[in-house]
């Protein structure tokens, strides 16, 4: 029957009958691969987007400017009253439109100034009172010291992601800086949640558990390969493209930088956006640090260099080979400028390095020339000198990606003078001549604490032979 039926088929089209089958095969195949495609598409576009309630957020601050975003479960015109006392609220800014999603720029502020607002929906108070406040940035230059926290894969929503939150701001609370908020911003070192980055987990695992920072704080999250799975991080972030919080204009949000005080932020996409040499992010980032005179520079992005944690930068097969573009392309721009501290996360860890240079191959190729191992301990701080201003000084590599969830590793990686598997969050003061950080657990103790000091009698101890 089947002969038969194959041949009348033939003697139709004219086609010999073993074709035809493929081709119909081959349609079959198609068809599903489109179905398949088509509904990824729908659960990717459904998966971003969330319809409840989200309280206040600052984004994109600057000296003069900040933005305040929030979300209400239906669609109201927002609007923001400011000013310097919580009853004296005299600056006030309204949307054009009633929307559910809500984003109102506040310009004119004075820097470094502590203003406090009122949101309100159709012209009703929905947030506000004296713990909605915010303190603006001090003019780019400025010596007045700087406080930040790093938050590391912090979008797991459990008790433990709570447990480091607390803990964190215990710390904070414990060691206030006289006449200065507890801190002046957070960043996150990417995923910051789980496990898709949609829409409705950035709130069960990350405005929920944070929120009550976030109103005050100024966050700059970063963008990791969890977040990149649904279209929700960039539609729920507001980030510079033309350089409106400090540095060379980039004209996407996916990498720029800002400034606060003498510090300078690099924050770069190494989820997707080329990392090959002479990719725009590349030419930006050149661009970016060679017009960079402030006397700190800090860089994140969420695939770490060097990591024997739950990922292995020594296997080009982890993360699509991301962690050795970033180690083989972006790392020699950064030591060339000087770059004191690179964050990430992704390695659900935290490991710390020594002081290091020009080690761009895998770990096996460390020479002792490339560290600069610490001999001085100050206030139980390791400490590290090198000079001012001066290209391939040593750097140091952080890993913070344990403030949701803690895995597996060697921990084994050679540069890491510290490596451990255990959850907290970094805490990071600099001033003057010194940067500090500590690791703050779960537990609420210190597990390691680091001092970069720049020295203007120290020379470059280590320069690449390259
Ligand atoms: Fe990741």
């Amino acid at each position: 029957m089947t002969i038969h039926a194959i041949s009348l088929f033939s003697v139709k089209s004219g086609a010999p009958p073993l074709w035809r089958w493929v081709r119909r095969g081959l349609l079959l195949l198609l068809g599903l691969v489109l179905l398949y495609g088509a509904g990824r598409l729908v659960h990717v576009a459904l998966g971003s987007f969330y319809s409840g309630e989200r309280g206040p957020y600052l984004q994109m601050p600057a000296p003069h400017a900040v933005t305040l975003r929030w979300q209400t479960a239906t669609a109201t015109i927002g609007s923001v009253r400011y000013g310097l006392l919580p009853k004296q609220l005299g600056y006030h800014v309204t949307e054009g439109r009633a929307g559910e999603e809500h984003a109102l720029r506040l310009t004119g502020l004075q820097p470094n100034t502590l203003y406090y607002y009122v949101i309100e929906a159709d012209g009703e108070p929905r947030y506000g009172g004296a713990e909605y406040w915010f303190i603006t940035p001090p003019e780019t230059g400025s010596t007045l010291p700087l406080r930040f926290a790093v938050l590391g894969d912090p979008g797991y929503a459990n008790p433990k992601q709570l447990a480091v939150r607390d803990s964190m701001l215990e710390w904070l609370g414990a060691h206030l800086r006289s006449g200065r908020a507890y801190l002046d911003l957070l960043l996150t070192t990417g995923d910051n949640a789980y496990r898709s980055g949609s829409n409705e987990q950035f709130q069960t695992g990350f405005f929920d558990p944070y929120g009550v920072i976030f109103r005050n704080i100024v966050v700059w999250p970063i963008y990791g390969n969890h977040d990149a799975r649904r279209w929700a991080f960039f539609d729920l972030f507001d980030f510079p493209t033309q350089g409106e919080s400090g540095g060379v204009a980039s004209a996407t949000e996916h990498y720029y930088s800002f400034d606060y005080g003498q510090v300078h932020f690099v924050v770069l996409d190494s989820q997707s956006s080329s990392m090959r040499p002479g990719s725009e992010m590349l030419q930006w980032l050149k661009r970016d640090l060679s017009q960079n005179r402030q006397p700190w520079t800090i860089a994140a992005f969420h695939h770490p260099p060097y990591t024997k944690g739950s990922h292995d930068s020594d296997n080009k097969g982890d993360s699509r080979g991301r962690m050795f573009a970033v180690r083989e392309n972006v790392l020699p721009l950064l030591e060339r400028a000087g770059v004191d501290l690179v964050l990430s996360g992704h390695s659900h860890m935290y490991e710390r390095s020594h002081l290091l240079n020009c080690h761009y191959g895998t770990s096996d190729t460390l020479t002792p020339a490339m560290l600069k191992p610490s001999k001085e301990k100050n206030d139980g701080a390791v400490v590290y000198r090198k000079p001012f201003e001066q290209k391939n000084s040593g750097t140091i590599y952080a890993v913070v990606g344990s403030s949701s969830k803690v895995d597996n590793g060697s921990l084994d990686h050679p540069v890491m003078a510290v490596s451990l598997r255990q959850m907290g969050a970094l805490v990071v003061d600099v001033s003057g001549t010194q940067l500090k950080a500590r690791f703050v657990t779960d537990k609420g103790n210190v597990a390691d604490s680091f001092t970069i000091i720049k020295d203007r009698n120290s020379t470059s101890a280590f320069p690449c032979d390259s």
